[in-house]
């Protein structure tokens, strides 16, 4: 019988990527355990994802909840060490950089257990993200790294990662955009929220941007100028609610928050926008293959691929009314490239190296 790969998941972001691999193992027939740490737990950061996305419910959830760093990531490696020293899995999987994401390759390479990591090499060199940290040393401890673009593979190797551990596969979550891109409806949301033709959408989460006060307030300041151009409509994670809110965001009329939004209408809205203001990772991907502008409020960006190829601008909160006027001022369409292997078929290939990976692990035995 064949050994269980186990796929560790836990925040909104992992779960559109894992979604084509876990289908693309199960087309072949793999034996597969999800585990789902629970780092994001509210209906709308999960479950919402695992409906909309068809991801098989999570074997395990272990309801970790919201905490400090060291107090999520030890909670997360708590939990999933005793289930994985139980099955011993042949390999685990992990996804993009958030916390679950380095408890899980921590577990597991201490017992053992080859790690394989979706979305390895992205590098944004600042150490004050999380995520950067998370993704250093993910890729130190990883045995299989599937990377979305060629210069991840640039970072991977000038860190010492050989070059046969690594593999340029694409980039699995936009096989989950292109699976669903049909129902992606800009003229149900637009008329669900009273839009007119030309508006449009905002994300603001990381800790940089909403954490402080008087970092909320910069960047509260630079969406009321945006608002006094075109409605802007932000569904409001969480994480920067409170601060955000308390710098004003909702005293202008042209903001519209709503509560963060299920994959495909969020998408469907995206797709109608004529521009995305974000500091989120995966919109710069999804907004570079949507062809929508997409201007990221952060002094840097792991994924220089939507810039140099796609539709993402670098800016600062100072800089942002400048470049959205440039942005709804230029009625041509944007010029397009779709990064090398966003095609769709990503998941296929991730699912085919780990699939031969388990194989000879059998053999060898
Ligand atoms: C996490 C990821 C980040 C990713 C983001 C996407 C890390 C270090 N960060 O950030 O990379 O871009 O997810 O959403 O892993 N909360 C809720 N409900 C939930 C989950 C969280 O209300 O279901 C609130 C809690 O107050 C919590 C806060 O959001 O303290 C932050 O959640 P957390 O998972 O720690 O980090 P995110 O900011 O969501």
């Amino acid at each position: 019988m064949n050994q269980e790969i186990l796929h560790v998941v836990g925040a909104r972001p992992n779960f559109p990527k894992a979604a084509p691999v876990l289908h693309a193992l199960e087309r072949r027939g793999a034996r597969q355990v999800l585990i789902h740490t629970g780092q994001h737990y509210d209906d709308a950061l999960s479950e919402a994802f695992f409906r909309d996305l068809a991801i098989p419910h999570p074997d395990i959830n272990l309801a970790i909840g919201s905490g400090t760093h060291a107090g999520q990531t030890a909670a997360i490696m708590v939990g999933l060490e005793a289930i994985v020293f139980e099955r011993r899995p042949a390999l685990i999987v992990v996804y993009g950089d958030v916390n679950s994401t380095v408890a899980a390759a921590l577990v597991a390479s201490k017992l053992g257990i080859p790690v394989a990591h979706v979305e390895a090499g992205l590098r944004s060199f600042d150490r004050t993200m999380p995520e950067e940290i998370n993704r250093i040393v993910t890729d130190r401890l990883a045995d299989l790294l599937f990377v979305t673009s060629r210069d991840a593979i640039d970072h991977l190797r000038a860190e010492g990662v050989p070059r046969e551990h690594i593999h340029f596969v694409g980039n699995p979550m936009i096989d989950t955009l292109l699976a669903h891109i049909d129902s992606f409806d800009p003229e149900s949301q637009r008329a669900r929220l009273g839009l007119p033709p030309e508006y449009a959408v905002a994300t603001m989460h990381r800790p940089g941007n909403v954490d402080s006060d008087e970092a909320a307030a910069m960047v509260v300041r630079a969406l009321h100028e945006v608002a006094g151009l075109v409605p802007i409509v932000i569904p409001v994670h969480p994480r920067g609610r409170a601060s955000l809110e308390r710098a004003g965001l909702l005293g202008h009329p042209g903001i519209i928050a709503v509560d963060p939004m299920p994959y495909t209408d969020f998408l469907g809205l995206v797709r109608g926008a004529r521009l995305v203001i974000t500091d989120s990772g995966g919109l710069q991907e999804e907004t570079t293959v949507l062809g929508v502008a997409c201007l990221t409020m952060r002094p840097n960006t792991e994924r220089p691929v939507t810039i140099t190829h796609g539709t993402n601008q670098l800016v600062t909160p100072a800089g942002l009314m400048a470049a959205a006027r440039q942005v709804l001022g230029n009625g041509a369409p944007l010029d397009l490239r779709i990064p090398e292997l966003w095609d769709g078929s990503a998941g296929e290939r991730i699912a085919e190296v780990l699939w031969a990976y388990t194989r000879d692990i059998q053999e060898a035995k």
